[in-house]
Formats: structure tokens, C-alpha cells, sequence
């Protein structure tokens, strides 16, 4: 049986990307399962981000596959893929500082059809209900009529995860979540990690490997575009290819 016949919610194969010649993801092939964590770590450069910005539709593929559940990604645009059910959150925060944390997880609700009347009314209540059920996972229930601005960073970084979780994505992929957070927004980070993996699967690229080896069900490490080795966080750590070009300076 191969590989792509099995009931993994993502199936990347021969992925290929070439920037004028150099090639940033090179023939990589992995696959992630549902309510898995996976944490793809590797030097400055190997291709990480490349790898999420390939799966979001953001960069085209110069060959391969991505299958997501039934879809073939590399075929959709970014908004599509969006809709099919992968979230993606960048390096960069995207929240809107001047609103509230409130207005900030209701804005990012999907909108369906315009309602009316009676409709309109249970959709609000339907809104409500998912702003306090997020805001709880991602600490900010008590916080929830605060500007966004004035939160800490690292609460900033999961109101920005709450944006993504109001929509329900099947596959979250996080750039980084956990930099620049002290220890304790770490361990939180690790914890709301492991919530919202319920029911759908994370893919999380981080360089922290006490973080990684908290959080991850499988780590792929990556450099120059390929996979270098693939295993639990304990594997990886003692592997002497990983130690000499990522875990060993
Ligand atoms: N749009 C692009 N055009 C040209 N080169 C690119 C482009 N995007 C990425 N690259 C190159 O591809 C390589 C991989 O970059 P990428 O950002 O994926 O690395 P990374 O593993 O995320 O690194 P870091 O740990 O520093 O975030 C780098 O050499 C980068 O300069
Ligand atoms: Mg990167």
C-alpha cells in the first residue's frame, strides 16, 4: 500500500520549489496525521517557512504534491485553501492593535451568507459563544474588552492563534509561536498547544528543542530543503547527523 493511501490529513510528496535555480524545498516528502503535532525545527535557511508558505498557497510549487484530505492544494489559490480548512499564522503578529481582544476573535469568524431577523439573531449567539469558548483556551477570557495593543506579547501571539481557532482550521500551522515568550508563556503555550489539537492536527516550526520535545509527536528536521531525519523528539536529538549540522553550535 503507499503511502498516500492511508487516511493522513496531509501527504506532501516530492515537493519542489526553485527560486532562479536554487532550490529552497527540495523532493521533500512527509505526512502528518490527524491530532498530530509535528514540529519541523532545522538550521537558519533550511526551507521551514518555505514549507508552510508552499502548503498555504502563498508560493507556487515547481513540483510535487499537496494533499489535504482529498484536495490537491499546489492547484488552489491561498483563499481557497484557507477555506478548505488550514490556517496558517505568520512570524509576524496581524492583529488589530486598536480594537479589542473581543472585536479582534469576532472579526476573524467566518462569514457565511448575510442572515436576517430570527437567523441573524441565533448567528450572533452562535459568534458569542465561540469568542468565549476561544478566548478561554488562549488565557484571555478575563481580558476580553482590553485593547489589543496593550497586551503582552506573548498574549498577543495567542489572541493571533484565537484568530485562526475562531475559524476551526483541520491543520494549523504555527512560524514560531513561542519566540520572544518568557518561560511561563511558554509552558502556557505548550498547554494550549495541546487543547486545541483535539481535533485537528499543528504543525509547528520552532528552534526551542526543550519546547519541541514538550509538545511535539513527531519532529522533521529539515536542511537545505530535505529531510535530515524524522522521529519523536527524543530520536532526533540523538541523532549525530541532526547534533552535527543543527543541535552541535
Ligand atoms: N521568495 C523567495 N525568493 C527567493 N529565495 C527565497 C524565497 N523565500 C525563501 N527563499 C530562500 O530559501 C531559503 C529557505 O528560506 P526559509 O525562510 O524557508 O528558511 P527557514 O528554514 O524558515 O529559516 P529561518 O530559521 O531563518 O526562519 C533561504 O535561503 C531563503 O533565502
Ligand atoms: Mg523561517
Amino acid at each position: 500500500m503507499s503511502a498516500s493511501n492511508t487516511d493522513f490529513v496531509l501527504a506532501v510528496e516530492g515537493l519542489t520549489v526553485s527560486f532562479d535555480g536554487f532550490k529552497a524545498v527540495n523532493d521533500l516528502s512527509f505526512y502528518v496525521d490527524k491530532d498530530e503535532i509535528r514540529v519541523i525545527v532545522g538550521p537558519n535557511g533550511a526551507g521551514k517557512t518555505t514549507v508552510l508558505d508552499l502548503i498555504c498557497g502563498r508560493t507556487k510549487s515547481t513540483e510535487g504534491s499537496i494533499k489535504f484530505r482529498n484536495k490537491e492544494l499546489t492547484k488552489m489559490k491561498e483563499h481557497q485553501i484557507v477555506r478548505a480548512g488550514v490556517g496558517r499564522k505568520f512570524q509576524t503578529p496581524s492583529i488589530y492593535g486598536d480594537l479589542t481582544v473581543f472585536e479582534n476573535l469576532e472579526i476573524s469568524f467566518p462569514r457565511g451568507r448575510s442572515v436576517f431577523g430570527a437567523l441573524a439573531f441565533k448567528r450572533d449567539a452562535e459568534v458569542l459563544n465561540r469568542v468565549s469558548e476561544v478566548a478561554d483556551m488562549i488565557f484571555l477570557s478575563d481580558l476580553l474588552e482590553s485593547r489589543a495593543d496593550l497586551l503582552s506579547h506573548g498574549q498577543k501571539q495567542w489572541l493571533e492563534i484565537g484568530m485562526l481557532l475562531i475559524q476551526d482550521p483541520e491543520l494549523l500551522m504555527l512560524d514560531e509561536p513561542v519566540a520572544g515568550m518568557s518561560v511561563s508563556e511558554r509552558r502556557q503555550t505548550a498547554e494550549l498547544l495541546r487543547r486545541i489539537t483535539k481535533d485537528r492536527s499543528v504543525i509547528v516550526i520552532e528552534h526551542d528543542m526543550q519546547f519541541v520535545a514538550e509538545i511535539a509527536d513527531k519532529v522533521t528536521v529539515l536542511h537545505q530543503g530535505k529531510i535530515l531525519a524524522e522521529g519523536s523528539a527524543e530520536e532526533v536529538k540523538a541523532d549525530p547527523k541532526v547534533i552535527e549540522v543543527y543541535l552541535g553550535h
